[in-house]
């Protein structure tokens, strides 16, 4: 399987949710072999994308979410909330929420075991700065940022984790990784989540790709065996680009059928 997931970030209001949602799952229509698609609107529109994407192959997804179930914590959205919105994934550690909003490693791991608590699937974002990979530090900090986000946590299966790998430099820039750099990562990744997780196999670990994905480089990337998937930015609220990306996919799919 590959999945797509659309962070439409903090770039759509409501109204222009709900058009996009349908839009959305328009990019699924008459295919034949579908992608599993998960999208992600800004917390305002969850509920109002929930009733389209309600009776669809899509999953809802939340972009963030506090570590705590509920309390004195102003302006923060919790776990528990998201039940009642039919929110079965959430995206935890984008680099925009490490780099410009202060998250630390630390955040992130309350974050991830209060989703894995509450039976969310999690998407956790992880990559380096353009810095660290001139540097040759990009293994080293990916490590890091995995070990420090499952720090204490006991899992028996990698059924409820997707990591996206994501290196910072590639989100919104336009240069995306170049193919075998991503691979050498998500083999990395795997490799690193094996050695951490012992009784789970690095292959049930499921590694998407994000950062300047387009129409015109889904394919190469969707392709490898070693990419379980997808993580689009800006071209997830893009409808015409987005289509493209799916048929992508799709074709991907069909060709390993
Ligand atoms: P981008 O964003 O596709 O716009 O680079 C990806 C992301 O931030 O997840």
């Amino acid at each position: 399987m590959k999945t797509i997931i659309a962070n439409w970030k903090m770039n759509v209001g409501v109204r222009e949710s709900v058009a996009l949602a349908r839009g959305t799952l328009l990019t699924l229509r008459g295919r034949k072999n579908i992608p599993e698609l998960v999208i992600c609107p800004p917390f305002v529109a969850l509920s109002e994308v929930r009733k389209i994407v309600a009776r669809s192959h899509a999953a809802l997804g939340a972009q963030n979410m506090s570590w705590e179930d509920q309390g004195a914590f102003t302006g923060e959205i919790s776990p528990r909330m998201f039940e009642e919105l039919g929110v079965t994934h959430v995206i935890l550690g984008h680099s925009e929420r490490r780099h410009v909003l202060g998250e630390t490693d630390e955040m992130i791991q309350k974050k991830v075991q209060k989703a894995l608590e509450h039976n969310l699937v999690v998407i956790l974002c992880v990559g380096e700065t353009k810095a660290q990979r001139d540097a040759g530090e990009e293994r080293d900090i990916v490590k890091e940022q995995l070990l420090k986000a499952f720090d204490g946590l006991r899992i028996k299966n990698a059924e409820k984790i997707f990591i996206a790998y994501e290196p910072v430099w590639a989100i919104g820039t336009g240069q995306s990784a170049e193919v075998p750099q991503m691979l050498e990562m998500h083999e990395w990744i795997k490799r690193v989540l094996h050695e951490r997780f012992k009784e789970i196999p690095a292959s049930q670990f499921r590694v998407l790709y994000g950062g300047s994905v387009t129409p015109d480089n889904a394919y190469q990337f969707l392709r490898e065996s070693l990419v379980d998937g997808v993580l689009v930015g800006g071209a997830s609220v893009k409808i015409n680009q987005f289509n493209e990306i799916v048929e992508a996919a799709s074709e991907v799919l069909e060709a390993q059928s």
